[in-house]
């Protein structure tokens, strides 16, 4: 099946000219060449390596000389990514963006166009990047992560929680594996170290009362942000922050996508039970967690008494009601 054109996909030929330059890594390439080789004019090589310039990738030369690229580039244009995912249905069609409003947004339109399970839509940037409770996802230039994949859950909508920890337990793995420092979970979609917040994820489906037609996981990670801005420097942080280093983007997509293959069919073959003891297991807010928790219409604190079968958690109220949250965010209390 062709990849279904949606406006404003990262240009094939961009996605061409990205890879001719990292499998040429450290050899002059001529302008003409490349041209030749990708199909355009000499001018739209120039026009597309400022662009890739501007997202940070290290090009050396101009069109008299000819170009030549300092390091792999850090883009997570569908070539370059193909190359480093593990063969499986995420992922097996991407669309990139080099900016869009919201990768779930396009994820919701392109799964009403029955794009397959499994389709990766990722950006450099959003514009309108969006998080749960109508909270934005702040989502500068190319320092994050920002991924959704469409997923075809054969699955009752009261089960759609349940993909939420998936896709945590996933990116839990693949940052534990990256960087070897191991993430906390926030239920229900949260990823933490200490306190502070550098991973969130926005499950929204497209359903029927008992049917669900497809399930859009939208997932921002603050990769390479050397400093978070004034207003969210308290509660997040980034993987740089933590580590000291650079990151791979490509990398850590890579390994996600292989992690969320092997938890959603470790949900699919052994069902919500694995998954809720899992992150029972590595989730400090599953038992035992002082908690707050904020609705449109209540707080109330509370501490937490495990997940019960569908996902959801339970919190002992301090009035001595134990009942699950359905809705609202939580927060550690004091
Ligand atoms: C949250 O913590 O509230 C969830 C944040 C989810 C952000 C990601 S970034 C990629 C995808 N596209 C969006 O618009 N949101 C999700």
């Amino acid at each position: 099946m062709a990849h279904t054109a949606f406006p404003g996909t990262t240009d094939r030929r961009i996605d061409a000219l990205l890879a001719l330059l990292a499998d040429n890594a450290m050899i002059v390439i001529s302008g003409a060449k490349i041209a030749r080789e990708i199909g355009v004019t000499r001018l739209t090589v120039w026009r597309w390596i400022q662009q890739l310039r501007a997202l940070g990738v290290r090009v050396k030369g101009h069109p008299r000389t000819g170009y030549q690229i300092e390091e792999v580039p850090d883009i997570l244009a569908p070539t370059l990514l193909h190359r480093r995912l593990h063969p499986g249905p995420l992922g097996k069609r991407i669309h990139h963006f080099f900016k869009i409003d919201s990768t779930n947004s396009v994820a919701m339109t392109l799964g009403e166009r029955g794009e397959p399970h499994g389709t990766l839509i990722v950006a450099e940037e959003q514009t309108a990047g969006r998080g749960r409770a109508g909270h934005t996802w702040h989502s500068e230039k190319t320092n994050g992560i920002y991924m959704t994949v469409l997923l075809r859950p054969a699955i009752s909508p009261q089960q759609a929680p349940l993909i939420t920890l998936v896709a945590g337990l996933a990116v839990r793995e693949a940052i534990l594996e990256q960087t070897g420092l191991a993430p906390d979970l926030r239920w229900p979609n949260d990823l933490l170290f200490g306190r502070k917040k550098f991973c969130g994820i926005l499950t929204e489906m497209n359903a029927e009362p008992d049917q669900i037609h497809f399930v859009a996981v939208g997932i921002g990670i603050n990769v390479n942000h050397d400093r978070i801005p004034e207003n969210l420097s308290a509660i997040a942080t980034s993987l740089r922050i933590e580590t000291h280093r650079e990151q791979s983007r490509i990398e850590i997509v890579a390994r996600l996508l292989r992690h969320l293959d092997s938890y959603y069919n470790l949900f699919v073959d052994k069902g919500s039970e694995a998954i809720v003891a899992r992150f029972t297991e590595v989730s400090s807010y599953a038992r035992g967690k002082r908690v707050r928790i904020e609705t449109a219409t209540e707080n109330y604190t509370g501490t937490t008494e495990g997940l019960e079968p569908g996902g959801l958690l339970r919190v002992r109220r301090d009035d001595g009601r134990v009942l699950p949250v359905i809705a609202g965010t939580l927060s550690e209390a004091d």
